[in-house]
């Protein structure tokens, strides 16, 4: 499963990539609107920064809106994933956007029938927000495992993008569902990393380990 990250602060971003298993980046409205300066700007920062799709989302409601902001975030960098929200205009666009060969990741989407629903239009990816439908009392895991299962079933070629990830039992829930994407704030990626029983064990070993060298160094003198 890759791991993307759902932020578009530069500085997280640029520390993650570092470590060799961020995929690619996925960003919205709200949080480009989160930082400072020109969000072109950003964005083309974001883009040059992660070796991977980096998803920015248009702002019209009308096709025509979202067909014209879709090519000018393309004209951005060449690894700009145009993220269009689930509406009647939304799929229309989706389906124009993938006869231009432009990637597309269809975004909130809350239930199997609209997922499918982009799948037929073309979307590179679909993106079910598992967070905000927990929110709501309904199972957003389950809806994953439903677009996935569809899917498969289909061959759809579409990717499964589990979004809106709250911890890391969500990463761990989408990965065991088979989504084939999890994107993720940085302090559940960096959650990803952590146990206990790792900086204890780190901890015991070097404790021996300096034990043994006071007991060489004592030895000798
Ligand atoms: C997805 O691409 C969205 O940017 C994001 O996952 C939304 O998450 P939220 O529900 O935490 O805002």
């Amino acid at each position: 499963m890759k791991i993307f990250l759902d932020t578009a602060n530069l500085d997280q971003i640029r520390t993650s990539a570092r470590l060799g298993v961020v995929d690619g980046v996925t960003t919205n409205p709200s949080l480009l609107a989160r930082e400072a300066g020109d969000w072109q700007k950003t964005l083309a920062e974001i883009c040059a920064a992660v070796d991977g799709p980096v998803s920015a989302e248009v702002i019209a409601e009308d096709f025509d809106g979202m067909i014209r902001e879709a090519h000018h975030l393309t004209t951005i960098a060449p690894n700009v994933v145009v993220k269009v929200p689930m509406t009647r205009e939304g799929v229309r666009a989706i389906h124009a956007l993938a006869e231009e060969r432009i990637k597309t990741n269809a975004t909130l989407v809350f239930s199997p029938a609209q997922a499918l629903l982009v799948a037929k239009a073309g979307a590179t990816f679909v993106s079910p927000f598992v967070g905000r439908m927990d929110d709501i009392s309904q199972e957003g895991l389950d809806v994953v495992r439903q677009i996935v299962e569809i899917y498969e079933v289909h061959d759809f070629e579409t990717e499964v993008l589990a979004a809106s990830i709250r911890h890391p039992m969500h990463v761990v829930e989408a990965a065991l569902a088979g989504a084939h994407v999890a994107t993720m704030p940085v302090a559940v990626f960096d959650a990803l990393f952590r146990h206990p029983l790792t900086d204890r064990g780190i901890q015991l070993f070097l404790d021996d380990w300096r034990k043994a060298q006071e007991r060489l160094k004592a030895d000798r003198r």
